[in-house]
């Protein structure tokens, strides 16, 4: 099936009713899909123990689906369910941050706005900083301006909506310059067919949306976020009888970050350059990971392309880099990097299930 064909299948009808009636909580899930079985990370457990066990009891998050360095920031967290990762990131954006979470299913959202006044007291906040927003994602632009967010955040829900890269395109307008769309989310390695991507349980357990990673990767490059950046994945084991479905189908849950940098280019160029990591990252005060290819241990210089120097030092990562180098003189396109060895990770990815 080609990735623009339609189905009369009702994706949002079948989500809601799957996160509104099916489920009750994380236990009732019929796969691991929508389940976040790699560790949790450091800055989410230290807030997980604070979290209402109401919000907990329905999590249905694939990953972790936010960076720790939130202090200050405005996020809007789509598809936030009962708001497990929006109250982590209460936490983390502190006071002066705010957390928009969006969700269209009530007998989700309403568990987080119940928790709203407890959350902001086991935090110390004389008010929340939290809003729940109820509508669905594809009506996002009504309720937040262009270029208003400093992050956008999904956990396990993309793939479930029906028309994915309109939305994509909402992400990045809504996102202000040198701002991030930093999400988890189900993806298969080859597309699926009709009969899978229209089986209410598959669909509804994060399976039958999940886009093929080679057209998910072009459609964010056409919305304009050119230089996609994996950060995390797992391959996803599927139960025989779902597997029955979905044949040699292999999914893998994945985190990306997708900045929203003008400038960026689609292929990893060389000028160069040269980052440092100083040091003093919530991230890690000896090793700050942007993603899975980029590890900078501090005080090691470390040669970059083009795109990397911009997101070290065109976001909220500037504080934290030195960079030499201007983007005067180029030296073609950035060896081990760049397009060639990008498609080289895709074919990777085709035999061992996980492009990473
Ligand atoms: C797999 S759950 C993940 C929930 C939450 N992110 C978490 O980690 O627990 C998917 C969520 O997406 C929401 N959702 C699905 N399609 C949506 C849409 N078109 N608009 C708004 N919410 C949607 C569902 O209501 C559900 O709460």
């Amino acid at each position: 099936m080609s990735p623009t064909e339609k189905t009369a299948f009702d994706e949002r009808a079948n989500a809601r009713e799957y996160y509104g009636q099916e489920l009750a909580c994380t236990a009732d899930l019929k796969t691991t899909a929508c389940c976040t079985t790699e560790s949790i990370p450091d800055y989410v457990r230290a807030v997980l123990p604070g979290i209402h066990a109401e919000v907990l009891t329905r999590y249905y998050g694939c990953g972790t689906a936010f960076p720790p360095d939130l202090a200050g920031l405005r996020v809007l967290d789509l598809g936030c369910g009962t708001g497990r990762d929006s109250y982590v990131m209460s936490k983390l954006v502190g006071r002066d941050g705010f957390v928009h979470g969006l969700d269209m299913t009530p007998e989700q959202i309403d568990v987080g706005r119940r928790h709203r006044d407890h959350m902001a007291k086991v935090f110390g906040y004389e008010e929340s900083n939290v809003e729940f927003v109820e509508d669905v994602i594809e009506n996002m632009d009504r309720h937040f301006a262009a270029d208003s967010l400093d992050m956008v955040t999904s956990n396990c829900v993309i793939n479930l909506l029906a028309d994915k890269e309109p939305v994509l395109r909402q992400i990045h307008s809504l996102l202000r310059q040198g701002g991030e769309f930093y999400f988890s989310d189900v993806y298969a390695d080859r597309r699926l067919p009709a009969d899978a991507k229209t089986d209410p349980v598959l669909h509804g357990e994060c399976l039958g949306g999940a886009l093929y990673e080679g057209d998910f990767l072009r459609m964010a490059r056409r919305v304009g976020f050119v230089d996609p950046r994996l950060v995390n994945c797992r391959t996803i084991d599927l139960e025989p009888d779902v597997a029955a479905l979905t044949g040699n189908t292999v999914f893998t849950s994945r985190t990306y970050r997708l900045w929203k940098i003008e400038g960026l280019e689609d292929a990893c160029e060389d000028f160069g350059q040269v980052a440092t990591y100083k040091g003093g990252h919530p991230a890690g005060a000896d090793t700050y990971t942007l993603d899975r290819e980029h590890v900078f241990e501090r005080g090691r210089a470390e040669r970059v392309c083009g795109n990397t120097v911009r997101m070290l030092s065109e976001t909220r990562l500037a504080p934290f880099f030195t960079v030499h180098g201007d983007f005067q003189t180029h030296f073609g396109l950035f060896a081990g990097c760049g397009t060639e060895a990008f498609r080289r990770r895709e074919s990777v990815g085709e035999q061992s299930g996980c492009g990473c």
